[in-house]
């Protein structure tokens, strides 16, 4: 196991009403707060309303900033900042899913930067402190309520890129796993998709001897697999939501990761489809995972998926570790069918036209190699892509 330093300074408040701590959280940091949001759906299950009320109630006053988009586009975090600046705001306050604190993030540290905060996600300037950020969650996918990472697109250049600063770790993050009730099946589907390649993402390494994060690991995919259907087939079903709910910020705090050396593949490759078709992460992680994991079994690394195969589906050790890995992999491929996922490029209406540019693109991003599970170059993610079709 390598070293690693692990601090999580999120306070986690999790389960039914827990909104009622808003009040005693946001006045640690101030009286004036951004209000972030999607395109509405906060508005129409109530939780808009609740969230106003305390503010309300406790003389907070509040500017807004909505119609975040999924996949957050640089234009909102512009925005985003400038309301900050104009107003003094001391805590931003996302509600929604990975696109809404994403975006806050990115606004965060805007906030203390003079140029244009496009240069923050692209890397052209470094990312110094930023407003600290409360989060109401809305829906179980990135684990953004607990992490430090934001995903921000720029569609006029047609770049996703990601920034890390542990300065945009939320302060709190309230995970009411009601919220996620009237969440659309298909974001249910794509966000347990997501839960799952983060866990695969640092699953999948090479004798690392990191055997107890590996059995964390192993947990969190059981978890998905066995609340995954009950929560997709019944949007009500609390403890299948709580379940999700916890699954996802814990497949990407580093519980899973720490000790480990763990670069990420698949989501290297998933960002183009979603920069270049506006494709929702979960499912191009959903369509791409399975082809992936086809892709790079070999005999450096059937032993890992024969792990995976028995520890995770409950598949007979005593088989030929081939069989073993081959039946996870269709396994997985059935579990994502069975909450109605996509499998291939072509059923969402993606064809071969961009194929090359993806590629191209996805290494680019990542200096030349995707990935160290097997290194990915350019013709592994050209014929993935081509796999994937
Ligand atoms: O915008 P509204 O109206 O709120 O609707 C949203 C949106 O359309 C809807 N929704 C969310 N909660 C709801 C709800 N609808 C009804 N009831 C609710 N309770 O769901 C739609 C999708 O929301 P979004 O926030 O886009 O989804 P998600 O949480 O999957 O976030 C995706 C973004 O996060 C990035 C992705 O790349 C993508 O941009 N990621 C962020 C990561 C991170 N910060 O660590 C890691 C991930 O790998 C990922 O890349
Ligand atoms: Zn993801």
């Amino acid at each position: 196991m390598l070293n690693f330093n692990y601090s999580i300074p999120t306070k986690i408040f999790f389960g039914k009403g827990q909104v009622d701590v808003l009040e005693e959280q946001i006045k640690d940091y101030g009286t004036k707060v951004l209000l972030t949001y999607g395109g509405g759906s906060i508005k129409k299950n109530g939780i808009y309303d609740r969230v106003t009320d305390i503010l309300n109630q406790n003389n907070i006053e509040f500017y807004e900033l909505s119609g975040i988009e999924p996949n957050p586009d640089i234009k909102s975090v512009r925005e985003g900042v400038k309301i900050c600046k104009d107003n003094n705001v001391d805590l931003i306050l996302a509600i929604g899913g990975g696109s809404t604190i994403d975006c806050s993030k990115a606004i965060a540290a805007g906030y203390y930067y003079d140029g244009d905060p496009w240069d923050l996600v692209s890397k052209k300037a470094p990312v110094t402190n930023a407003l600290p950020l409360g989060v109401v969650l809305t829906m179980s996918a990135t684990g953004s309520e607990m992490n430090s990472g934001a995903v921000i697109s720029n569609r006029e250049t047609k770049q996703k890129l990601h920034i890390m600063h542990s300065n945009l770790m939320p302060k709190f993050s309230i995970l009411d796993p009601t919220y996620t009730f009237t969440l659309p099946k298909e974001q249910t589907a794509a966000g347990i998709a997501d839960i799952m390649s983060h866990t695969f993402e640092s699953y999948f390494t090479l004798n690392d001897g990191a055997y107890l994060q590996d059995r964390f690991a192993e947990a969190i995919l059981k978890t998905c697999i066995k609340y995954g259907k009950i929560a997709y087939d019944e949007a009500e079903n609390y403890e299948a939501k709580a379940n999700i709910m916890w699954a996802a910020p814990n497949a990407i705090n580093g519980l899973v990761l720490c000790g480990k050396n763990a670069i990420w593949s698949v989501h290297g490759i998933a960002q183009e489809l979603t920069a270049y078709y506006g494709l929702t992460h979960g499912v191009a992680l959903a369509i791409l995972t399975p082809v992936w994991m086809e892709y790079v079994l070999d005999d450096e690394r059937v032993d890992k998926f024969a792990e995976y195969g028995v520890n995770v589906w409950g598949i007979d050790p005593n088989k030929d570790k081939y069989e073993i890995a081959k039946e996870a992999i269709e396994k997985t491929s059935e579990f994502f069918t069975s909450i109605g996922l996509p499998k291939s490029l072509r059923e969402v209406g993606i064809g071969e036209e961009n194929l090359e540019k993806m590629a191209q693109a996805a290494i680019d991003d990542k200096g030349g190699v995707i990935g160290n599970f097997k290194p990915l170059y350019y013709d592994d993610v050209l014929e993935i892509l081509r796999r994937a079709l």
